[in-house]
């Protein structure tokens, strides 16, 4: 084991929250395995015991044991403990599922919508005037101030679902009707999450995650957010490739701030260099492989909703050149 990093960005387990939802349910979590642990070992050690203590001698196997009515004492305890525990279980998750749903949103949080969409997750903080995609920055709590960040969870097209195990519950996106959930992260650090509903070929690769940032450094990302793109880049083949992608059906499906392109079928590429991954996880957002899925997107991400355009190298490496000034 000593080989392997546990860094924050690999671990996804509801058993490490770092947020105050998933903490609750941690502990729910918790509290039904060790009930349930013990149930088993008094059901499983009573059926042991009783299968070695009771077992027939070997002059009296092959006839039949003496057959005995049974108790009205046993049937009622074990008709009465079964149904208390049932009620415990109950009332602790009541309890946990109202405090969640229930909690009244402070006015410090957050307000950030999420689109499902086949496969990426569309992100927008109205308030803030920033959209991104796939990767959803918070600020973290502390002891002082709370910020969690409240969501609105809409679908473009089939249910998705949202679930970052170590923040939070998952929560479904369907579509016409809007689903909210909250997330409020005490630890800094970038979490792994994924759609949890199957919603067709790609939802393997329908990868989320969630970056929490101190709220100094999450203002400066807001901040960098908000700004346009630059109108001309300094590089002649960058500026060529911004031409191709005004002039081409790029700007049709995307948008880029500060343009004419303003499509919101695809991700908002205004900040695409700021986003670690391309293709909602499929592969790092890297110059080679970005020119690798602008040339053919189904050659890594099979199903994917964005045609190859059958763009020459040259062009192609114009464009790859302007998509990568988009800081
Ligand atoms: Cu979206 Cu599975």
């Amino acid at each position: 084991m000593s080989g392997i990093s546990w860094t924050p960005d690999t671990v996804s387990s509801i058993f490490a929250p770092v947020s105050t939802p998933a903490a609750k349910e941690a502990d729910l979590a918790n509290f039904v395995l060790v009930l349930s642990g013990v149930v088993f070992i008094v059901v499983a050690g009573l059926i042991a015991y009783s299968v070695m203590r009771f077992r027939a001698p070997a002059e009296e196997q092959g006839s039949e044991p003496p057959q005995v009515y049974g108790s009205a004492q046993v049937e009622a305890a074990w008709t009465a403990i079964p149904l208390i525990i049932v009620i415990v279980l109950m009332l602790a998750t009541g309890r946990v599922i109202y405090e969640i749903q229930a909690a009244p949103q402070p006015p410090t949080a957050v307000e950030v919508t999420v689109v499902g969409r086949q496969w990426w997750w569309e992100i927008r903080y109205p308030k803030l005037g920033v959209v991104t995609a796939n990767e959803l920055h918070v600020p973290v709590s502390d002891s002082l101030t709370r910020r969690p960040t409240f969501l609105t969870l809409e679908s473009a097209d089939v249910v998705h679902s949202f679930w970052v195990p170590r923040v939070a519950g998952k929560t479904d996106l369907i579509p016409n009707r809007t689903n909210r959930m909250w997330v409020e992260p005490h630890e800094p650090g970038t979490y792994l999450g994924q759609c949890a509903e199957y919603c067709g070929t790609q939802h393997a690769f329908m990868l989320l995650r969630i970056v929490a940032e101190p709220p100094e450094q999450f203002a400066r990302w807001v901040e960098q957010q908000r700004q346009t793109a630059a109108p001309a880049p300094a590089d002649p083949a960058a500026a060529a490739g911004r031409r191709v992608f005004l002039g081409t059906v790029c700007a049709s499906c995307h948008a880029v701030a500060g343009t004419v392109a303003n499509g919101r079928y695809g991700p908002d590429l205004t900040h695409l260099m700021s986003r670690a991954t391309i293709g909602a996880g499929v592969a790092a957002n890297t110059r080679e492989r970005l020119r690798a899925w602008v040339r053919n997107p189904d050659g890594l991400k099979r199903g994917v909703l964005m045609p190859a355009m059958q763009i020459d190298d040259e062009y192609l490496d114009q464009l790859v050149a302007y998509l990568v000034t988009l800081r």
